[in-house]
């Protein structure tokens, strides 16, 4: 099933997210995930992003390999995520959002993370990400923070976006309109 993406200037965007236990319906809000990120061509999408305010997100590079191939497939769903080490090695990147539709801007991170988080059956993976995939889980990671990828980048670049994040913020005006219509 499809969900409506919350868009920027909507307060659920800006909440911390609860953790998910094996008594929440996993497998629903995952397919809720996998299925609107295919339709929306993203890479990566969070609870959040859905109105569900739970520590979960999704992550698939398909769409990025058809410009580059020498990125790797990696298709995953990670739950009650943590980052517990970063590289102090930096690399910049130019991120986008499904909620921030239209804006891209260069954001600075680490380089290589090592993670931790819970597979659809609750076991316990560690592993380290670099590249892409250590991109997008980060990215994906302050979602369940409230923070957005435009709260890292530079202060001038972000005035320069005022007029088009004040277009996304009506739009979201709009969407909560009716949303609390049904
Ligand atoms: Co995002």
């Amino acid at each position: 099933m499809v969900a409506p993406i919350i868009l920027y200037g909507s307060p659920v965007l800006r909440k911390h997210s609860m953790e998910l236990v094996e008594e929440d319906n996993v497998s629903e809000i995952t397919k809720m995930l996998f299925d609107t990120l295919e339709k929306s061509e993203g890479i990566g999408l969070s609870g959040p992003q859905l109105s569900r305010l739970k520590r979960i997100f999704v992550i698939d590079t398909s769409p990025l390999l058809e410009d580059d191939i020498t990125i790797e497939r990696f298709k995953d769903v990670f739950i009650n995520p943590l980052i517990i080490d970063r590289s102090t090695e930096n690399e910049i990147y130019k991120e986008g959002c499904l909620s921030l539709p239209g804006i891209f801007e260069d954001v600075i991170r680490p380089k290589k993370i090592l993670v931790r988080y819970h597979d659809m059956s609750f076991n316990i993976i560690e592993k380290e990400l670099d590249g892409i995939k250590a991109r997008i889980f980060q990215h994906e990671f302050d979602h369940l923070e409230g923070i957005l990828f435009i709260d890292k980048i530079n202060p001038l670049k972000l005035k320069l976006l005022y007029g088009k994040l004040n277009k996304i913020k009506k739009v979201a005006q709009k969407q909560h309109f009716f949303n609390t219509l049904t």
